[in-house]
């Protein structure tokens, strides 16, 4: 699916795909550097992860494995309460191994709180947040990412693995959704939502 195909869905191209994978490339870069070919286990977050995962675990040159959660969090109004379920757990132990969550979007960061505090309670050697995007309310929690590829706006965005209603995720680059495709608000309903 291209910008022509989503025709009036689309209200703009917010990072091209040029730019994402550039950008895929300097975080695979610094993370090269800063692991010096240690061992890297690679977790990521279903299902908005996917296209990030796959783009960075094929830039990076150290040694990975890849693994997999999928959680839901309870929200109500605009934000994640914080409160998370783990849908799918990891299939192998952390314990003593360099763990690196990767995410597609830090929006209040509340999910990623609970996962850092959940991985961290199982004992890896190190644990480190890669994150593709990040949206200012991030900036109130307490979360160190330490590998974030663009802040952006407080915008609805799709695309690169984002969804909204589950469509999407295919775009090659992200984008923001025109209104009229969400009725003029994008705040989730109430309840559990998957990422
Ligand atoms: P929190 O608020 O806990 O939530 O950081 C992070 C999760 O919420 C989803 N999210 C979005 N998904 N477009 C999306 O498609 C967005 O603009 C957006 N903002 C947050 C996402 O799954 C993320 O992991
Ligand atoms: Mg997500």
């Amino acid at each position: 699916m291209d910008e022509k195909d989503l025709g009036a869905d689309l209200a703009s191209v917010l990072i091209p795909e040029g730019r994402l994978q550039d950008k895929i490339q300097e975080l695979a870069a610094k993370v090269d550097a800063d692991y010096a070919g240690q061992e890297l286990l690679l977790v990521g977050v279903l299902k908005g992860a996917v296209m990030v995962m796959a783009d960075l675990a094929r830039a990076l040159h150290s040694p990975v494995s890849m693994d997999w959660m999928a959680v839901s969090s309870y929200g109500s109004g605009t934000k994640s309460s914080g409160v998370v379920r783990i849908l799918k757990d990891l299939d192998a132990d952390i314990m003593g191994r360099h763990v690196l969550i990767v995410e597609d979007i830090v929006d209040s960061g509340l999910t990623l709180s609970w996962l850092v505090s959940n991985l961290r309670s199982r004992g890896p050697a190190s644990l480190e947040i890669c994150a593709l995007l990040r949206k200012p309310d991030a900036i109130k929690t307490d979360i160190d990412v330490k590998y974030i590829g663009f802040d952006i706006p407080n915008e609805f965005v799709i695309g690169y693995g984002l969804d909204y209603a589950e469509r999407y995720r295919n775009l090659p680059f992200v984008g923001t959704l025109a209104p009229h495709v969400y009725g003029g608000t994008t705040e989730p309903t109430a309840g559990e939502q998957q990422d």
